[in-house]
């Protein structure tokens, strides 16, 4: 993709996320891309991004709303789209994106339910056009280094994973606050959140899942789940609250960034309330889940996501012919409060501190049959994100996929279906109670 003259992009839903893409469109990518065009409901939010681009390169750009996708594609010469809209109306904008003539960027998941998916996959079908996914947790190197060892043979063929995926009281919560909090949106945490923890699984064995059976519901948060009535408080909770601060609240104004995006302005064009109580009647998101999933190969993951742990992370391990690798990440050890208010910048915890029980860390752990345990290094590739992994993310998407990358990290359409579609297949499970194939779903894609 490499061009002299920069690609002209348009980003479909200008929220949180729109961030990253902008920042690299503006920064390291500049040569190759440039923004175009908005294309979003809500006018405040996307001032809020245009602002950045006219103080760094001048100019303007015209907002159009979702309705007028094609215009904005055809009137403001778009090449591509980014599309970081709410999930489900990825389906809708990608497709139509595609049929007005332009390669797509969709953040996760593709879509929000298997017919959603379908539509895009017709989409693909029909204009042979490219769709690109952007799964950032493959490029975190404590990730590509499990990638590598499991690529190297030296633990021999997979038989099984274990992977247990904590989000905590603050980030977890987050899920609970605002869209995501209605399973129509977003298809539920299994298909939101865990799709990317699905791909990990996938990439990490190279292999394709087929059949999966689901249990959960949700069990924490609702004006009906366990903290409400059953719930005794700690003792930490108690002081916070003897502070007047309310543990399980997002202070929106407190943060600049945030209420631009989502403050009172924002809010009077539609309505969209960011920090809503996780307390509230009417919530259909899961946050208590736990998968079997069977793979084409053989293997089989068991999976576990709890969106109301008080520290957040993941452990993996993987079982193989000729030994076992074992993963642990802490991303936060506890939750503590800046200025009186619940922080999501994963920076603000105590985890930090030398004494910390749960300090914030990574191992990655492999032991081969009769052998001693080893402990690999895990090798940071940059200075950005995530161990200098979101920089090559958006290298692979503004500069086109590293083809020779040993390690495979750019994901595709395929990538995206399959990672999805075992959420979608978890999601029916948990409505029949029965084990469901993928191959059912109806995707109109063959998922290899
Ligand atoms: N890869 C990751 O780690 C990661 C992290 C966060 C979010 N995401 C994904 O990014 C996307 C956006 O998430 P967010 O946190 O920025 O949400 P957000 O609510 O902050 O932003 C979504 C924006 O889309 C707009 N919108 C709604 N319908 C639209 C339509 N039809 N056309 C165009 N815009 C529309 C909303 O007004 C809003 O401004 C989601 O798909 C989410 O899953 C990915």
């Amino acid at each position: 993709m490499p061009s002299t003259t920069p690609l002209r992009y348009a980003v479909v839903g200008t929220g949180h996320r729109a961030g990253m893409f902008v920042g690299g469109l503006l920064d390291q990518h500049a040569d190759v891309g440039e923004i175009v065009a908005w294309v979003e409901p809500n006018p405040v939010r996307a001032a809020v991004h245009e602002a950045r681009v006219a103080d760094k390169v001048g100019g303007t750009r015209p907002v159009y709303g979702p309705a007028d996708l094609e215009k904005a594609i055809a009137e403001q010469r778009v090449d591509r789209v980014v599309v970081t809209s709410v999930d489900n109306t990825h389906a809708e904008m990608v497709a139509r994106a595609l049929r007005a003539g332009v390669d797509v960027v969709v953040e996760k998941p593709i879509a929000a339910t298997a017919a959603e998916a379908r539509v895009i996959a017709d989409a693909v079908a029909e204009t042979g056009r490219d769709v690109t996914m952007t799964f950032n947790y493959r490029y975190s190197p404590r990730n590509s280094s499990l990638r590598q060892v499991i690529a190297s043979g030296e633990i021999g063929q997979v038989l099984s994973v274990h992977f247990d995926w904590a989000l905590d009281t603050v980030h977890g919560a987050d899920y609970f606050r605002r869209w995501h909090r209605e399973k129509v949106n977003n298809g539920g945490l299994l298909v939101h959140k865990s799709s990317h923890h699905f791909d990990l699984v996938n990439w990490w064995i190279d292999d394709v899942p087929t059949r999966v059976f689901a249990s959960g519901g949700r069990r924490f948060y609702g004006d009906d789940g366990a903290h409400e009535t059953d719930y005794e408080p700690t003792d930490g909770e108690r002081e916070l609250r003897e502070q007047g601060i309310d543990p399980w609240a997002l202070d929106v104004d407190g943060d600049e960034y945030l209420s631009a995006l989502y403050g009172p302005e924002a809010q009077a064009h539609d309505g969209y309330v960011r920090n809503k109580s996780v307390f509230d009647a009417g919530i259909t998101t899961e946050d208590t889940l736990g998968l079997v999933v069977e793979y084409a190969g053989g293997a089989m993951l068991t999976y576990s996501l709890t969106a109301h742990s008080p520290w957040e992370g993941y452990r993996v391990v993987v079982n193989g012919t000729r030994g076992r690798a074992e993963l642990e990440v802490v991303e936060r050890g506890s939750v503590i409060f800046g200025d009186g208010k619940a922080i999501l910048d994963p920076s603000f915890t105590d985890a930090y501190a030398e004494d910390a029980v749960r300090p914030v860390a990574e191992r990655l752990v492999v032991q081969k049959h009769w052998e001693r345990a080893e402990e690999r290094e895990i090798v940071a590739i940059g200075t950005g994100g995530h161990g200098g992994g979101d920089d090559l993310l958006l290298s692979d998407v503004f500069r086109g996929a590293d083809e020779t990358d040993p390690l495979g990290r750019a994901a595709g359409f395929l990538d995206g279906l399959r990672a999805s579609g075992v959420g979608y297949a978890g999601n029916r499970s948990l409505e029949t109670g029965e084990p469901v194939r993928l191959a059912d779903l109806g995707l109109g894609v063959d998922l290899g």
